[in-house]
Parts: C-alpha cells; structure tokens; sequence
C-alpha cells in the first residue's frame, strides 16, 4: 500500500482574496498530497477528484469512464438521490461513444479550412466593430459587456447562419445563457428559451438553407430536434468559454505588465500568448465522468458507479508537468495544456476559439494604449466557484481618450 489517501470533503465555493487567477487552496493542497483525492460528494456518495495532470489524461483517453448525464452528480450541490434525466437528442457532450461520434463527426466535417478562414475574416470584423463602438462611447466601459461576450455570441451567430435581422434578439437571448449561474431557475429558464429559439433556427435552414454550419447539416439524417441539440452544445460550450477568456485573459494581461508589455511590443507572440494565458487561466475547470466498471487508477481502485471530479484547472498548474506552473510566462517551452480537454471529447471548436483570442487580444492592446482597470483590482467581481465556468462578472476598465 503506498501513501496514506488524501480526502477532500468539501469544495470551495470562492478563490482566495486577491488570486483570482489561482486555482482554490483546496485543490492545489489536494495536487500536494498526490493527483488522487477521496472526495465525498453531497448527499454522501464517496468518490474521486483528479488533480495530476497524466492522471487526468489517463481518465480522459479510457472509454471506463463515461460523460453520460444520467449518471453523473453534482460536485457540489445534492439532488437527493434523483438520478438526472438522460440529456436530450443531439446534445453529444454529455454522451459517450458510439451516439457520441454520431453527431461529432459530421460536426467535425464542417470547421473547414474554408470555414475558418472565412470565419476568420468576420471575427476581425465584429472585433473592430465592438471595439469601434467602445471607444466611441468612452471611457469608462464594462469590457464583458462592450467586448468579451458580444463577440463570442456574433461569432456564434455566423457560424450558425443566424440572420442579420434577427442578430440583435439573438445575441440578447444567448447572454442571457451566459449570464444565469448554474442550478439556478433563471439557468433552466434561459436553457429553454434558447433552445426553443434554436428550433425555430433549424426549421428556418430546413426550409431555406444558407451558407453556414447548421444548413449544411440539415442536408444529413439528422432529424431537426437532433440538430437543435447540437446547435445548442455549440453554444454552451463556446460562448461562455470564449467570453470568459477574453475578459479574465485582459485582467490577467493586465495585472502583468510585463507579459502585456511583450505582447504589444511583439504581436508575433499573439498564439503563445494565447496558448499560456488557456493554461493559466483554465477558464472550463472542472469536468465530470463516472466509472462504469472497476478501473486501477493512481494505484487505487475506482470502483464502478463512482463519480470523479476533473480538475483541469490543477492539471495546468501541475508542478510535475509545467516549470513554475503558477507564472504567467508567454516564452514558456512546455507547452500541452488541458484547457481545450483531451481525447473524445476534446474541444471541436479550439480552432475558432484561439481564432477569436489571437485577433482579440492584439486588436484590444493596440486599440487602447493605455487600457487600464476603472476600480482597484480587490473590487472586480469575480463568478463563484459553483459556475461551470471560471471568469469575472464585470471588468470596468478605462483609457486616456
Ligand atoms: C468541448 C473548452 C471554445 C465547442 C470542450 C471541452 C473543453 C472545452 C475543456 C471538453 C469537455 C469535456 O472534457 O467533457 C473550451 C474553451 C474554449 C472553448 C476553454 C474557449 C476558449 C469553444 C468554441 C466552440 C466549442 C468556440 C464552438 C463554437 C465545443 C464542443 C465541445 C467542446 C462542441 C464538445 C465536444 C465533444 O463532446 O465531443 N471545450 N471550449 N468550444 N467544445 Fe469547447
């Protein structure tokens, strides 16, 4: 038997003051220990949090544990023993393989060269225009609301053939997506209302399709209320990612001068910056599977019907993987993050993702010389730890106009 278990019994509900860059204590406390912790669950169910970097790559490469949401649990909220109901057709991140690939592969069929150079082209579009519209309003500006989620929520928009006229209701309907914290009412009310608007979306293409991801796909056997699940995963998994990075990416750019100072000085640096700022930042992180049979994992065993907690974010500080793990470093070497995740379900959209951020970040720097935060850096307001993703609520900034 080797070191005794680690146990973690509750998760922090907030970062330490004054790190909000830092994953929670807690979690690096447990990575000390070793990449594998006892977690008990609420309600009481014992299970596992991964923190080790190879460990959770190992998880993540081994088709014994499932994503299927009917077996998972909440890490932080009970639901009293109610089993969660199986996620709706099309809806393909919370499936496991073979009706996972079912309705990823001909997804991945449509983020084409083609596609992503014309996406490209529109994301440096709808990124001059919202920062257009910013510095004409003046400053001060909340730069999620101006910049971060506006743009990620167009992008979207495009890639769905959403049309011109009905952008603006659009954009409204997917921020208010965003913006509803997890396992609230407003969550499931928002979660219904885009999805009804998405079906109505699929039957527009059905009926008259365009140039964009969701027409093309109509030409399949894809029933609508399959692809009304899949536009739907488009949107959960990469508005709220998206917008997140590029508003903590700019605090984080921010509060290290000399990364920021790099970065202006040397726009060449835009894709390593990028690449460091998914590490260090971990914005999706933390991710759930179930055992479905007894699996050796860490030297332990996990049995079947338990559940683990994924903790992407420690895998990215992991100090046997990343020299200096907890530094900001656009120059660093060891590159290898898991912030786009890894195997299966590895993210489909990282190539839009770092398409946005590469034209984000340059444009926003050059843009305002002398961007700066509006209130002390204590007073930002940060999302909690029981949001699926890591961020800030507002980011107030200002600029010499
Ligand atoms: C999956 C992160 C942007 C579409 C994932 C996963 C992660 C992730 C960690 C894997 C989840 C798991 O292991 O269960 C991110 C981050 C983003 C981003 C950090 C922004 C910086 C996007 C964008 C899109 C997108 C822009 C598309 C428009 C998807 C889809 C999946 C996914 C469809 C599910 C893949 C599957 O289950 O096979 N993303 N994502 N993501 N992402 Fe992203």
């Amino acid at each position: 038997m080797g070191d005794p278990l680690h146990t973690v019994s509750t998760l922090p509900t907030a970062r330490r003051p004054g790190c909000p860059f830092d994953p929670p204590e807690e979690l690096l406390e447990a990575r000390r220990h070793g990449p594998l912790s006892s977690y008990t669950f609420p309600g009481g169910h014992v299970g596992w949090l991964v923190t080790g970097y190879d460990l959770i790559k190992s998880v993540l490469s081994d088709p014994r544990f499932s994503s299927r949401r009917e077996f998972m649990r909440h890490p932080t909220v009970d639901y009293g023993g109610l089993q969660l109901p199986p996620v709706p057709p099309g809806e393909f991140l919370l499936m496991d393989d073979p009706e996972h690939s079912r309705y990823r592969k001909p997804l991945m069929g449509k983020f084409t060269v083609r596609r992503m150079r014309l996406l490209t082209e529109r994301v440096e579009q709808i990124t001059a225009e919202h920062l257009d519209a910013m510095e004409e309003s003046g400053p001060p500006a909340d730069l999620a609301s101006a910049f971060a989620k506006p743009v990620p929520a167009m992008v979207i928009c495009e890639l769905l053939g959403v049309p011109a006229a009905d952008r603006p209701s659009f954009q409204a309907q997917f921020e208010s997506f965003m913006d509803a914290e997890a396992q609230d009412e407003d969550a499931a009310t928002a979660y219904t209302a885009t999805r009804d608007r998405l079906g109505e979306l699929v039957a527009a293409k059905r009926a008259q399709p365009t140039d964009d991801v969701l027409s093309e796909l109509t030409d399949s056997d894809l029933t609508d209320e399959e692809l009304q699940g899949m536009a739907l995963v488009l949107l959960a998994a990469g508005l709220d990612t998206t917008a997140n990075m590029l508003a903590l990416g700019t605090f984080a750019l921010l509060r290290h001068p000399e990364q920021l100072a790099a970065l202006r000085a040397d726009p060449g640096l835009a894709d390593r910056a990028v690449e460091e700022l998914l590490r260090y930042l971990s914005v999706g992180k933390t991710f759930m599977r179930t055992a479905l049979e007894d699996v050796r994992l860490g030297g332990r065993t996990v049995r079947a019907g338990s559940s683990l907690i994924l903790s992407y974010n420690t895998a990215n500080r992991d100090p046997e993987r990343f020299t200096d793990p907890h530094v900001l470093d656009f120059r660093r070497q060891d590159g290898g993050h898991v912030a786009f995740g890894h195997g299966i379900h590895q993210c489909l959209g990282q190539q839009l993702a770092r398409v946005e951020m590469r034209v984000g970040f340059p444009a926003l720097v050059d843009r305002f010389p002398s961007l700066r935060l509006a209130v002390p850096a204590e007073e930002i307001v940060m999302r909690t730890e029981l949001s699926d993703i890591h961020g800030v609520k507002s980011l107030p900034v200002t600029w010499d106009a």
